[in-house]
């Protein structure tokens, strides 16, 4: 396995993490397709309900990302390090009306806690506001996921509504919470510093 990344596959430099173009190497070399069949890490996501594999995963990178033009997925890497420790994406673009939802998997549980989250969707809205155009950035998450949240408020989303009973989880039904960001909230709070 490397230990350097390879300089080519680096889309955005941060100060803690890169975000990377995604390849099939990544499919094989990480823990990315695992991440779906940890209990944990999917606590709060729509998945786990069946098991993921390597092959699925590769179906998925062929299908969804290699050639997509509504999505964008890029793996978070560590400075100084060459695996990647998560995933992060803007889905759903759609350039008639200049919006795109957020999404991320941070799925190597000693990478989360340390502001990777925060950095990646940081450098994600940035990247759709400045360079793709977009108005306005979007995500759902479960009412009790009070790290995402608080992850997603620091960059600068702010709630905007309730999907009341929205997922059913162990027998009970949660509400989502509906977030966004706004290309003027960008304007506004990144102007004159360089990030979160
Ligand atoms: C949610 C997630 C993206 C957050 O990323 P992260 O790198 O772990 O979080 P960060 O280190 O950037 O911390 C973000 C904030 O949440 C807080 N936080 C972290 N874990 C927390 C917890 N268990 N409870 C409350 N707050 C928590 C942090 O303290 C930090 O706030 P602070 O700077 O005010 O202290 C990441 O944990 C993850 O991907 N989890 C699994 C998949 C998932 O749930 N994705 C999101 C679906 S909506």
């Amino acid at each position: 396995m490397n230990t350097e990344i390879d300089k080519r596959d680096i889309f955005i430099r941060g100060s803690k993490i890169l975000l990377k173009a995604l390849s099939e190497q990544d499919v094989y070399e990480s823990g990315w397709y695992g991440w779906f069949n940890d209990e944990v890490a999917t606590e709060f996501v729509q998945q786990h309900y069946f098991p993921n594999t390597v092959q699925k995963q590769l179906e998925f990178y062929r299908e969804n990302i290699a050639r997509s033009s509504t999505k964008i997925q890029l793996g978070i890497v560590p400075n100084g390090t060459a695996t990647i420790v998560g995933v992060v994406s803007l889905s759903n673009i759609d350039f008639m009306n200049r919006k795109a939802e957020f999404g991320i998997m941070i799925g190597d549980a000693s990478a989360r806690g340390k502001g990777y989250g925060t950095e990646a969707c940081f450098l994600m809205v940035k990247h759709g506001f400045e360079r793709l155009s977009l108005n306005r950035i979007y995500l759902g998450v479960h009412a009790q996921h009070t790290a995402a949240i608080r992850s997603y408020e620091k960059v600068g989303f702010v709630r905007e509504g309730i999907l009341r009973e929205d997922v059913l989880m162990n027998g009970r039904y949660i509400d989502t919470v509906i977030m966004s960001m706004l290309a003027s909230d960008f304007r506004t709070l990144y102007s004159t510093s360089s990030g979160v």
